[in-house]
């Protein structure tokens, strides 16, 4: 039976992820957050799901490889891949640091890297399939992403060589796109937008998020984890066998791919 890895599994969206892949195929969880991973993990293990747990930086390739390792260890091994772990935050491109743009990178468009390489070397040949989980940000040139956004648009090109070179062998690579979805990423931007701009006096978190989704979103409605959930499972999924290479957003039709 497949065996799934997915990173940021703590988040918001990986959670929900690894839930759904969890309802067909053994999912290793994995995150940084020792602490939510553990209690996510224990939620769907307790809910009858084969699911392990294992903190891993995808920005560090030891960490990387020793999640592999715990998979095999406790479910088998791994040939189904989503890397859902991300850091993003709002700022002023004149007010970017260096020291923000590379971790920014290091997480996004390294740990991507590192982890899909991961999967490459230990399938040596053999099928498999990745999700990548890219943003709508790296299609809408938002000053306020100068890093987010490149780190993500790079993740798109990633996956177009990951489908190229596992072609041949049967090892898809896609990527899907989200838009909007309230999680942490988005209460913490949020927070931030009514602490540092003066045109979102008095409002909420919450209702500075409705208005993106109002003036974003054509089809009038946030995304849900959930939303996201089915296209992962989908695209890892024998469903999707003749899949790869490409980039679908899961955007309620803000983005046109
Ligand atoms: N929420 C949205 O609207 C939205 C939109 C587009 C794209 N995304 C992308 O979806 C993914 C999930 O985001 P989310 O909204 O669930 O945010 P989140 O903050 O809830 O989850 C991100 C997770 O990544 C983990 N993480 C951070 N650095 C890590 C590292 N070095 N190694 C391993 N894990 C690490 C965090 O601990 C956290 O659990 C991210 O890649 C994000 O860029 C989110």
């Amino acid at each position: 039976m497949s065996v799934a890895l997915v990173t940021g599994a703590a988040g918001g969206l990986g959670a929900a992820i690894a839930a759904r892949l969890a309802q067909e195929q053994p999912v290793l969880l994995t995150d940084v957050d020792a602490g939510r991973l553990a209690e996510v993990a224990g939620k769907l293990a307790a809910d009858g799901a084969r699911v392990a747990h294992a903190v891993c930086d995808v920005a560090d390739r030891a960490s990387v490889r020793a999640a592999f390792d715990a998979a095999e260890a406790e479910l088998g091994e791994v040939d189904a891949l989503a890397n859902v772990a991300g850091v993003g935050m709002f700022v002023p491109f004149t007010e970017l640091t260096e020291q923000q743009w590379d971790r920014t990178f290091a997480v996004n468009t390294r740990g991507t890297f590192l982890t899909s390489q991961e999967l490459f070397l230990r399938r040596a040949g053999r099928p498999g399939a990745i999700v990548n989980i890219a943003s709508i940000g790296a299609r809408l040139g938002l000053e306020v992403l100068a890093d987010y956004g490149p780190s993500k648009a790079a993740v798109i090109e990633l996956t177009h060589v990951l489908s190229r070179v596992g072609a041949p062998t049967g090892l898809r690579a896609n990527t899907v796109m989200p838009g909007l979805i309230w999680t942490d990423m988005w209460r913490t931007t949020s927070e931030w937008l009514l602490a540092n701009d003066p045109a979102h006096a008095g409002s909420t978190p919450e209702t500075i998020f409705q208005g993106f989704v109002e003036s974003m979103v054509p089809m009038g409605r946030p995304q849900t984890p959930e939303d996201l959930g089915e296209m992962v499972a989908f695209l890892l999924s024998e469903r999707a066998a003749n899949v790869t290479g490409q980039t679908i957003a899961v955007d309620g039709g803000t983005v046109l791919t």
